[in-house]
């Protein structure tokens, strides 16, 4: 069955990880309310565990029980010795998408296209972005997303750290201006982009800062790795009471009559422009999407 392409209000607030190679994982992710499921072969997972955890991932898939979240395999690069069987599993898979790691530059991608030529057109091509040369090529790698499959990037700030050798704090100073031209550069071409994780899943505050910080750069929503981030995490990157009360406000006072020929008016004491309006009806948008799918 093919699903329903995604829609740009499409919920993409939790992208949870696991490795392929843990069953019991996978079971319990079936029951979890993440909007994504990232089933992985890469870094998670042994090289001696390879095969296997690829053959798991496609099984999963053709098992089923996912619902309304995506499910995406990560692969392993093209230049290891599992690359192209990976993908041309998952090329006759049920994923929704496929993520590869470590892209450089738009050739990359270019390379992963053309391994996916006779995948259906509904596979979509999703991207990590965690080497430091990909922070001198966002633009040029986010505008590949005209021609082809790519639809999504999700930041790997656990690998950006240790190509730069830098630290990963909880504020992870070395890496806001790279977060915040990431964002930039997949909303000028159309992308979702999603956060990095966050190593600490015991300590929630921490994570719930570090959620917070992402919404503030204007991540869609946040990689995960453990269940217990999941509930915070679609706290933070869903529309807050107050921020849907606005939105309705904004909308409802450029629906009078007084106002329908304006292009900015005030409301509650504030300007409100055009522009104003259209973020409103996006996040009611949003909002209606999470209400059908909680
Ligand atoms: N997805 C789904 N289920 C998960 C999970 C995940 N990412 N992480 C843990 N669980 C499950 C466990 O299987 C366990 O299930 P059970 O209660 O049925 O036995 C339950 O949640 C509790 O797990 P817990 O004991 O708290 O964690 P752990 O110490 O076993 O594992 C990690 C900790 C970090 C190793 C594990 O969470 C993990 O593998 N995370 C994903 C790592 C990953 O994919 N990294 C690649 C991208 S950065
Ligand atoms: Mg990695």
């Amino acid at each position: 069955m093919t699903r329903p392409q995604a829609s740009a209000e499409q919920p993409r607030r939790s992208a949870l990880y696991l490795p392929a190679s843990n069953p019991k994982a996978i079971a319990k992710t079936r029951t979890l309310p993440c909007d994504i499921v990232i089933l992985d072969l890469e870094d998670a997972v042994a090289p001696e565990m390879k095969e296997e955890a690829r053959r798991a991932a496609v099984a999963a898939l053709e098992e089923g029980g996912f619902g309304g979240r995506e499910v995406a395999i990560r692969v392993n690069g093209l230049d290891t010795p599992w690359g192209s069987d990976d993908l041309a599993a998952i090329a006759t898979s049920r994923a929704d998408a496929v993520l590869v790691p470590k892209v450089d530059g738009p050739s990359d991608i270019a390379r992963y296209e053309a391994a996916l030529r006779e995948a259906p057109s509904s596979l979509q091509l999703w991207a990590m972005i965690e080497t430091c040369a990909s922070v001198f090529a966002l633009e040029s790698i986010a505008a590949m997303a005209k021609t082809g499959r790519l639809s999504l990037w999700i930041m790997g700030t656990n690998d950006l750290a240790k190509e730069m050798r830098a630290q990963l704090t909880p504020e992870r100073t070395p890496f806001l201006p790279f977060l915040s031209m990431a964002v930039a550069a997949a909303r000028a071409h159309g992308l979702t982009v999603l956060d990095g994780v966050c190593n600490e899943f015991r300590d929630l505050d921490v994570f719930t800062a570090e959620a917070r910080q992402g919404l503030l750069f204007g991540f869609d929503g946040k990689s995960l790795i453990h269940p217990s981030q999941i509930e915070p995490c679609n706290a933070v990157f869903s529309p807050g009471e107050h921020e849907l009360a606005w939105a309705r406000g904004v909308i409802e006072a450029f629906a009078l009559p007084e106002n329908r020929q304006k292009g900015v008016i005030r409301v509650d004491g504030k300007m409100t422009e055009i522009l104003h309006l259209e973020q409103a009806r996006r996040l009611v948008a949003v909002a209606e999407q999470i209400a059908a799918r909680d």
